[in-house]
């Protein structure tokens, strides 16, 4: 099928362009829309034949629900059962904008949506365009994130269509998101059984910004790390390997100049630093870099492009500088994770278990310390690629340790291995969705 480009970037002097895209979703269509947080595609909430080409369009499995986007608080009540306190004033505090609800759903939600679960997720987006469209259609869109299955999520028209050209009927053409990851999701469904909110998804909704509207929430131990076995997902989304690039990624956790000591160590071909502005200099490998250590911000907006680009690049390997934690960092951190299939290297464990990388660190060249100062130094120690353990010697496949049981599948013992995903030792590694 032929996809429809409609640009939109007001609703008011692209009103006809916005009535174009609602036609095409009236009749049962597909179109990809902006939101702030990535670019979604959309169908008609109330229509469970049009959602099910979602699944299609995308190659998502069956079992993964959608969040259902209104324009108005009005359309609430249709969708669920009961709205509670908390639900009231989450969306006071935060709606329109990056968070998404969980509430038990009415009977007015299709199957396809909620994926057979009691429950549905329900947001209002902030972007303008996505609620002139949601508006005009005069019904709810139920739409994921519009990427192929498995891939980066969508922050720009441009990568909607490397992934949804001819699979959809149209896509609407219209700024960069602004935030950059996808919606925070906080279920409340378990309110009525004397459970706390739960929070299943970071986004740019902070837990210190939930707190601040329903009190102590819980963190599902999915967000941080890999769901154990056996155990049911609350998110369905969560037991699917995410945001994943072709290329391997190992994220390294670690101070400015203990990530370059150590990715400078992995030089080799086909082998990149996905790193911070502030780390650029001092890397005797080539970077690709996705926002400020220092602005948490910068790092949501730029990441899944990032991670588009190592694969255009052509990138085996990808050692990724992990965010710290605080505010959307947490965010970015649960999608770099999962795109790295949980494979982590812990730099500053490492340093106090062995002095391989430890002495560098204890000259006080922290995180702020001059760029590249020392990369002469480091570049020379690491040049033996590792011989001390480092992950590309190691076998284990332990997806969370310190480099000495890292993920052992450096480019150094796979040469030319550019589909390392199929190679069956990452997690997950073939059910392949997103979120
Ligand atoms: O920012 C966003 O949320 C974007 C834009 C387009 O709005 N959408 C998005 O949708 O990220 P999607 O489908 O890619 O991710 C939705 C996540 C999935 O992990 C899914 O499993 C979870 O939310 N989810 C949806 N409904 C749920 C439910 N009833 N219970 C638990 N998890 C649910
Ligand atoms: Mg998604």
């Amino acid at each position: 099928m032929e996809t429809k480009r409609i640009p939109i970037y007001s609703i008011l002097d692209d009103h006809e362009a916005v009535e174009e895209a609602a036609a095409l979703l009236r009749a049962g269509g597909l179109v990809a829309i902006p939101t702030e947080t990535v670019y979604g595609l959309a169908a008609n909430a109330y229509d469970g034949q049009a959602v099910s080409k979602i699944f299609e369009a995308k190659g998502r499995p069956m079992d993964n629900p959608l969040i259902v986007h209104i324009s108005e608080f009005d359309m609430l009540p249709d969708l669920v059962e009961d709205i509670p306190e908390e639900a009231l004033e989450l969306a006071r505090l935060y709606w329109p904008g990056p968070l998404t609800i969980i509430l038990q759903k009415s009977d007015k939600i299709p199957d396809q949506v909620s994926a057979g679960l009691p429950t549905v997720a329900v947001r209002m987006p902030a972007n303008t365009v996505a609620r002139g469209i949601i508006g005009a259609c005069g019904f709810p869109l139920a739409a994921p994130s519009a990427n192929r299955s498995g891939s980066p999520s969508p922050t720009t028209a441009a990568h909607v269509l490397q992934d949804m050209d001819g699979r959809i009927d149209g896509v609407v053409v219209s700024g960069n998101a602004q935030v950059g990851v996808e919606s925070t999701v906080l279920s409340l469904a378990g309110l009525s059984e004397g459970k706390r909110p739960l929070l299943l998804r970071p986004g740019a909704v902070t837990p210190q910004m939930l707190r601040a509207a329903v009190g102590e929430i819980d963190i599902d131990p999915a967000v941080l790390r890999q769901l154990e076995d056996g155990r049911q997902a609350p998110s369905p989304g969560m037991k699917y390997k995410h945001y994943a690039p072709k290329a391997q990624v190992v994220l390294v956790e670690g101070d400015g100049e203990q990530y370059r000591n150590y990715v400078n160590r992995q030089a080799a071909p086909g082998v990149c630093a996905l790193c911070f502005e502030e780390d650029g200099q001092g890397l005797s490998l080539p970077a690709v870099t996705y926002g400020r250590a220092a602005d948490p911000d910068s790092e949501a907006r730029a990441l899944f492009d990032a991670l588009r680009r190592l694969d255009e690049a052509g990138y085996v390997t990808a050692y990724a500088h992990a965010p710290a934690k605080d505010g959307v960092g947490l965010a970015v951190y649960n999608r770099l994770v999962r795109a790295a299939a949980f494979q982590v290297v812990r730099l500053a464990e490492e340093q106090e278990q062995g002095p391989a990388y430890g002495t560098q660190n204890s000259a006080g060249n922290g995180a702020g310390g001059e760029p590249g100062s020392k990369a002469g130094n480091v570049s020379g120690n690491g040049a033996d690629g590792g011989s001390s353990g480092g992950p590309s010697k190691s076998s284990s496949r332990e997806p969370s340790g310190g480099p000495s049981n890292g993920p052992g599948r450096g480019p150094e013992n796979e040469p030319g291995n550019s589909s390392g995903k199929g190679s069956g030792d990452r997690p997950e590694s073939k059910t392949g969705e997103e979120g």
